[in-house]
């Protein structure tokens, strides 16, 4: 796997000190709420384990899969609901954990369904933040990790072909890896 890997953008030390910021902030904003983490599969489930882990207020968390890149790095602006979540969301403070922010349309679009079912309050929280790429703007204030440049990344939890998630730091992925 490494030998795929043109640059190391974040390692683990780097890393887990951000996602210890995110925790802390998360527990003093949702202290005295009703914290549900809703995790979007598979991308953010390492990043999950983490912050749930850097969260020291009481919390549920819930799994959900959705399609938008398939096995290609274009995005298709389509979200579809794979796995959908087990919790009834009334009266949560959800907080939709997510690996990186690119477009914003698989975002946007899952926000808005679920927002239709009735949950307390909606924010997203996501590791890796590609502002270059943005297309639709989000409608809330969000947590973000870390702002990184328009590249393909993987590694925690990111994949290219589902391949490279066990990766335990951020890289960035060879071009000539996915060009042919
Ligand atoms: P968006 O709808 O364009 O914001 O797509 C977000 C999703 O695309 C993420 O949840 C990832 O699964 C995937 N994605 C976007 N950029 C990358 C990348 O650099 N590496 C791996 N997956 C990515
Ligand atoms: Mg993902």
């Amino acid at each position: 796997m490494k030998e795929d890997i043109k640059e190391v953008l974040l390692g683990e030390k780097e890393i887990q000190k951000i996602v210890k910021d995110l925790g802390g902030r998360i527990s003093r904003d949702y202290s005295g709420k009703n914290l549900l983490l809703v995790s979007v599969l598979k991308g953010s489930v390492v990043f999950m384990a983490d912050l749930m882990r850097a969260i020291t207020i009481p919390c549920k968390i819930d799994f959900m899969i959705v399609s938008s890149y398939g096995d290609k790095a274009v995005s298709s602006g389509h979200v579809k609901i794979i796995k959908d979540l087990d919790i009834n969301l009334a009266g949560y403070d959800l907080v939709i954990v997510e690996d990186i922010l690119d477009t914003g349309k698989t975002l946007k679009s899952l926000m808005e369904i679920l927002k239709t079912r009735n949950p307390q309050s909606i924010k997203v929280c996501t590791l890796l933040d590609k502002p270059d790429r943005r297309e639709v703007e989000l409608p809330e204030e969000n947590y973000k990790g870390i702002e990184i440049p328009d590249e393909f990344v993987v590694g925690y939890g990111l994949d290219y072909n589902e391949k490279y998630r066990n990766l335990p730091y951020v890289g960035i992925l060879k071009p000539e890896v996915y060009s042919d």
